[in-house]
């Protein structure tokens, strides 16, 4: 629903304001370059300085735009537009709630002006406070970087948002202690977040039943409300409850894979709130193999929703550590269960359309379940080498930015001595630019590189070990503050299609071609 827009040309903008505006209302978006409230010079200032943009659009045009921009350990809320209109509309409120939401910092600043005394009013409802004439200033000189007179703000106030403890509860994967699993339980059970182990990668879970517990979730994540959660149950006969059929030829699927990584998409049944659907009709489900998440979903006694445990957009998490990375504070609980053995999510497969059709690659390979299933096809988008365009989405995560670290990701693609030729003459290059360069190589290829950050993400001969390896080392690699990473490709066979699938995504498709 935010876009990171800094880079992006105009067109972009666009396009990323309308898709919040329709994720937001779930109102079809029309052609928002004719509306009235876009002062495009301002706006593109605005983005050059790091302001991520959410718009509303209402009979077609873009009606608001408010921008959010971290700075450092802060994070300014600007409504540079139209504030006191938003409330004539009844939005104004909506989208306020809503930026406070997606405000990463525990200090946040908002500048409005003197007569939108509704804003002020629900700042201090939120826990805000006035600030003094003097603080107003020193703070618009440190982070607007603005003199005073220039700003049409008037005033300024400041939240220092209460985090919640995290609990960290640790566990023997292959063993886990009933005890701790079922503290974990009634945290569920109770409406919180708990964050766990699966065999895929760690998830954050809420009580699939319990609509407000999921919607949290969402905010947890920063989620956009378009994207449904996979629906995780600990025996298949749970199924029944959620889906409202299972067409025959899936059981095999089942029967096969359940339980492990593969998700399947059905038609759903009407008892599921529509938070974990997303207001689709359809649902997703899948049984995990991994026994702390199956105790989990035991002893809770009822299915769990359960995203990836990462801050929407970043690489999927893979440890605890990593949960607590983009959660702590955020949500109730982490059971802490070891590293995640796949490394990447489950196969996402629609059923509930003919022919059935695979909409992510992940740990189960699409050749498996080929083997299965002969007529099932991959949507084009899973391969897919440009962005995928506003309609062509068939599972909703299809359209969202993804794992993508804080560096600019380019993979390169190719034969492997043409791959290798390439970025050896991309790192030279950058290097000699100034900027930090890190590469993500394989066993095979590591020994050649001998620029900036080297890391091997796995064997050519075991994809398995680079699908392992690949949310870590991006996660591992931004860490050290590289500018740029350069990915070999890897053959899209086996794990091979779920790890460039990532790749590519990762990359916001900056694809360079070795042998062109
Ligand atoms: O391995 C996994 O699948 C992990 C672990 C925690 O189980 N979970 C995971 O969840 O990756 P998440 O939310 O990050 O990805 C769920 C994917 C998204 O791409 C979403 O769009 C898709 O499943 N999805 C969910 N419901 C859908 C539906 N009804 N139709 C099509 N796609 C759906
Ligand atoms: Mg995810």
């Amino acid at each position: 629903m935010i876009r990171k827009l800094a880079d992006q040309d105009f067109e972009d903008i666009f396009r990323s304001v309308n898709d919040a505006a329709v994720a937001y209302r779930g109102k079809i978006p029309i052609n928002c370059y004719k509306t009235p409230y876009m002062p495009r010079e301002e706006l593109r200032e605005e983005i050059k300085a790091g302001v991520e943009f959410v718009g509303y659009i209402q009979d077609g045009a873009v009606v608001a735009v408010m921008g959010i921009q971290p700075v450092g350990d802060v994070t300014l809320i600007r409504h540079a537009y139209t504030l006191t209109s938003h409330q004539r509309l009844g939005i104004g409120e909506k989208l306020l709630n809503y930026l406070m939401a997606l405000a990463k910092t525990d200090l946040i600043l908002v500048g409005t002006w003197q007569d939108a005394e509704w804003a002020i009013r629900f700042y201090q409802k939120h826990g805000f406070t006035l600030l003094s004439r003097e603080e107003t200033n020193r703070l618009l000189c440190k982070y607007w970087n603005i003199p005073r007179r220039q700003l049409e703000t008037s005033v300024v106030l400041k939240q220092r948002r209460q985090k919640m403890k995290t609990l960290m509860l640790k566990v023997d994967p292959q063993n886990p202690d009933l005890q701790i699993v079922e503290r974990a339980a009634e945290i569920i059970r109770n409406g919180g977040l708990v964050a766990f182990p699966t065999e895929t990668v760690y998830g954050l879970g809420a009580d699939a039943f319990n609509g407000d517990a999921v919607r949290r979730l969402f905010e947890a994540k920063m989620r956009p409300l378009d994207n449904p959660p996979i629906i995780h149950v600990a025996d298949k006969a749970e199924v029944t409850e959620l889906a409202a059929e299972v067409p025959l030829e899936t059981k095999m699927l089942m029967e096969m894979f359940w339980p492990g990584p593969l998700t399947l998409v059905f038609k759903r049944s009407k008892n599921v709130p529509k938070e974990s659907t997303a207001g689709l009709d359809t649902i997703a489900v899948r049984m995990p193999k991994h026994k702390v998440a199956q105790a989990l979903i035991r002893q809770a006694k009822r299915p769990i929703a359960a995203p990836s445990a990462n801050l929407s957009g970043k690489p999927s998490p893979t440890t605890a550590q990593h949960v607590s990375e983009d959660l702590d504070g955020r949500i109730d609980a982490i059971i802490d269960g070891g590293a995640a053995d796949i490394g990447v999510e489950s196969t996402v497969v629609d059923v509930s359309c003919k022919p059935p059709m695979l909409l992510r690659p992940g740990g189960v390979p699409y050749e498996a379940l080929k083997a299965i299933v002969p007529e099932l096809v991959l949507h084009p988008f899973v391969q897919s080498e440009v962005e995928l365009q506003m309609g062509e989405a068939r599972s909703p995560g299809m359209k969202h930015k993804h794992y993508a670290p804080r560096a600019e990701v380019i993979l390169v693609e190719g034969s492997v001595q043409g791959v290798i030729k390439k970025i050896k003459m991309l790192t030279e290059d950058y290097e000699a630019r100034g900027a930090k360069v890190a590469v993500l190589c394989t066993d095979e290829t590591r020994y050649i590189y001998t620029l900036g950050v080297v890391e091997s993400m796995g064997s050519r001969r075991s994809l398995t070990s680079v699908a392992q390896n690949l949310f870590r080392l991006l996660r591992e690699v931004d860490a050290q503050e590289v500018d740029v990473i350069f990915a070999e490709a890897v053959p899209e066979e086996g794990l091979g299609l779920a790890v460039m699938n990532r790749l590519r995504k990762a990359s916001g498709y900056h694809i360079i071609k070795a042998d062109a």
